[in-house]
């Protein structure tokens, strides 16, 4: 997928590069996401130690929070071969029965956006995940007759954005099931540091801050924005990264205090001034600012409501107080609300 928005939380092409040489490899390497990690590593040591399969795992949360990065942690740590593909590659059952037969013991099978399954490529994945067997159908008509096929005992390390488009049997057949949040300011600017290291470039504790600040939680935007302030810096300073250096780059590049862009922007003055604040159905707004419904829900929306700006209410979108203030409006008498956590 690509996407020309500097703060969005998709991977763009020239990421691509980057996430791999930027990516964790072990867990210690793995920064924040604390009571997750701490889990998987009992896990681990359990599944190691009985020389067993992991169990199958579910990781989601919103886009850029280590969720692929995490897949291969794991194998690394378990010492398993990894095989990756994704939901809507995978069109035919055929191209599951064949990934899953070829897999050897222990190996992880990588599937990212899972809910993007199609409904008969699932069917196949039930016995598979439930008693490692594969059962196919041989021929039609009256001669077809069924059979089953042993696998290898695999683990499926699953990611989604979306956890609540999975189908209740699937989402049944995880032990182990994990949200991945935003990041804290002080993770954000440990990872923007470590970065800037393999990177190989200059920047204090205060230009690493003022980034993270402005990464909207999430580790993939803070790798993107240090690389623009990096070649802002080479360009228009002495090449290393100070406050300023940071402030001057980011503003250049209309990221602000918040790590909004004109998207965000966008789509909160459309709630606030077009919708009365709200409430607005999510079709209903997409359409207003130009923007796919889905691409709303899984990319503006999850850190407008984290950080209590946007509120989702049964009958659609709200702007919070917040919000109003940020945007120098007043909000409507006996109007919205204080800004509210409730993430998914
Ligand atoms: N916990 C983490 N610690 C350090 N870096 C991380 C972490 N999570 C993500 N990153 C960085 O963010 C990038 C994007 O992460 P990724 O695993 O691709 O996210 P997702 O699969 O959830 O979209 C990675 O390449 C890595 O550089
Ligand atoms: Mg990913």
């Amino acid at each position: 997928m690509t996407e020309r928005r500097l703060v969005s939380a998709r991977p763009t092409d020239d990421d691509l590069p980057f996430d791999q040489s930027l990516r964790p490899r072990r867990l210690d390497e793995y920064v924040g996401q604390v009571p997750v990690v701490a889990n998987l590593r009992v896990a681990i040591e359990a599944a190691r130690s009985r020389g067993e399969a992991l169990d199958h795992v579910l990781l989601f949360g919103p886009p850029g929070v280590g969720k692929t990065s995490l897949a291969y942690v794991l194998a690394a740590e378990l010492d398993a071969p990894i095989k990756a593909t994704a939901g809507p590659i995978i069109e035919r059952a055929g191209d599951l029965a064949a990934l899953l037969t070829a897999l050897e013991p222990r190996e992880i099978l990588f599937v990212d956006e899972i809910h993007r399954l199609d409904a008969k490529v699932e069917e196949i994945l039930y016995p598979a995940l439930e008693d490692f067997s594969l059962d196919l159908m041989i021929g039609s008509g009256p001669g077809a007759r069924s059979m089953k096929i042993p696998l290898k005992p695999f683990t499926l390390v699953a990611a989604t954005t979306r956890a609540g488009l999975l189908t209740a049997p699937l989402r049944s057949r995880f032990g182990i099931v994990h949200r991945l949040d935003f990041y804290t300011e002080a993770d954000l600017e440990f990872i923007v540091t470590r970065s800037a290291r393999i990177l190989d470039v200059p920047m204090d504790a205060e230009g690493a801050r003022e980034i993270a600040r402005r990464s909207r939680g999430t580790p993939r935007i803070a790798n993107r924005l240090l690389r623009r302030v990096r070649d802002f810096a080479q360009v228009r300073a002495a090449g290393a990264i100070t406050l300023q250096v940071a402030r001057d780059a980011l503003a250049l590049l209309e990221v602000d205090a918040n790590g909004f862009d004109e998207v965000d922007r966008k789509l909160l003055l459309t709630v606030i001034d077009k919708f009365g604040g709200g409430p607005v159905g999510v079709n209903a707004l997409a359409a207003a600012i130009s923007e796919e419904p889905d691409a709303i829900e899984d990319i503006y929306e999850p850190y407008l409501l984290q950080i209590g700006f946007l509120d989702r209410t049964p009958r659609g979108r709200m702007a919070t107080r917040r919000a109003y203030e940020h945007f120098g409006r007043v909000p409507p008498a006996g109007g919205p609300g204080p800004g509210q956590k409730n993430l998914f």
